[in-house]
């Protein structure tokens, strides 16, 4: 009986040294478990002489209770402590500024190929897609481009495999729309095409936007027509003039570069030319019968000129700061 009060003291200190709640639960049964201290004391009153047991009993019972609200005061403070520390650790300052979210914006490119395909379907030209991996066909052979032909070299073309490449220009898709419609047609295709080039004013991705019309009577007078009409809608300048150079391309005949006016000189924007017999060969359209003209543009060169971007690589750095200029 003489040691209940060191027993309660050593409980109080051992749940004071406690500082999970869990561990809590098995300091708990040392003291008040079936088989801890104060289950003993109770045993050893049947040792007592029967008039003393009430007064002893009465002892422990007190004892006990004291152990056991050491015990559940102890509980409790554990518990406010985790919960003070999650509470801490998932605080939130509503005071602290939003992050905000900025607005995204389409690229200029886009806009100008927007423009463009906007223009040219008010004339009722249909806007053709086709694949930018293409067979050496369609990039070359089936535009009188044979193997072995000097103008392969001017493409450097980028190779996927020894029977596909990246394209070089937006005219294979002349072919397969020739394939899988008749004339008369009159169709722009906007796209991306591959060079092995690199430098301020060369990109070795970049977008071409390809015209074709073929019909019965098509001439280069209506070539002339459409391209003059249409760089002076996209600029907003009637004022605009267009001149034809005489050139070379395997896939039309005559051919021609297209520059029109810009400031006190000309700018190269193209080129163009009456579709080769050759071209509608392959195809099986009759040239006996249907002619046309083609022509391809450089997309970045007029966006740069309509937004007065004066770097290409603008275009492909990512930089917002230059982006969201076009918001
Ligand atoms: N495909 C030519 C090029 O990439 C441009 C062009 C298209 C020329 C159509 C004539 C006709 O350079």
């Amino acid at each position: 009986m003489e040691n209940l009060d060191s027993i309660v003291a050593e409980a109080r200190s051992a749940f004071a040294s406690v500082t999970q709640l869990a561990d809590l639960e098995q300091v708990k049964a040392r003291y008040l478990g079936k088989a801890g201290l104060m289950t003993a004391q109770m045993k050893q009153l049947a040792s007592l002489p029967a008039e003393e047991r009430p007064a002893a009993g009465s002892r422990i019972n007190q004892a006990r209770d004291e152990i056991a609200g050491a015990l559940e005061a102890r509980r409790q403070a554990l518990r406010d402590e985790a919960l003070a520390r999650q509470l801490a650790a998932e605080a939130l300052d509503v005071t602290l500024p939003g992050r905000g979210r900025g607005t995204g914006g389409l690229h200029p490119v886009t806009l100008a190929r927007s423009r463009i395909e906007a223009l040219f379907s008010s004339i009722g030209f249909a806007v053709a897609e086709g694949p930018e991996i293409e067979t050496d066909f369609y990039n070359f052979t089936a535009l009188n481009i044979p193997e072995n032909h000097p103008a392969r070299a001017m493409h450097d073309t980028f190779y996927v495999d020894d029977g596909s490449l990246l394209r070089t220009h937006t005219s294979p898709v002349q072919i397969h729309y020739m394939e899988s419609h008749q004339p008369p047609l009159r169709i722009i295709a906007p796209g991306r095409v591959y060079r092995v080039d690199s430098d301020a004013t060369h990109s070795p991705m970049f977008h071409q936007i390809e015209g074709l019309w073929i019909d019965e009577d098509v001439s280069f007078a209506h070539l002339k027509g459409v391209v003059q009409d249409f760089l002076q809608q996209f600029f907003e300048r009637d004022d605009l003039s267009v001149r034809f150079r005489p050139s070379f391309f395997p896939f039309t005949e005559p051919s021609a570069e297209i520059d029109m006016s810009w400031g006190d000189g000309w700018l190269e924007i193209g080129g163009c030319g009456m579709v080769h017999p050759e071209v509608l060969h392959h195809v099986r359209v009759d040239p006996e019968r249907y002619q046309g003209f083609a022509f391809g543009m450089g997309l970045e060169r007029l966006a740069m000129l309509r937004y007065g971007v004066n770097d290409l690589r603008q275009f492909f750095a990512g930089d917002l700061r230059f982006l969201k200029q076009f918001n």
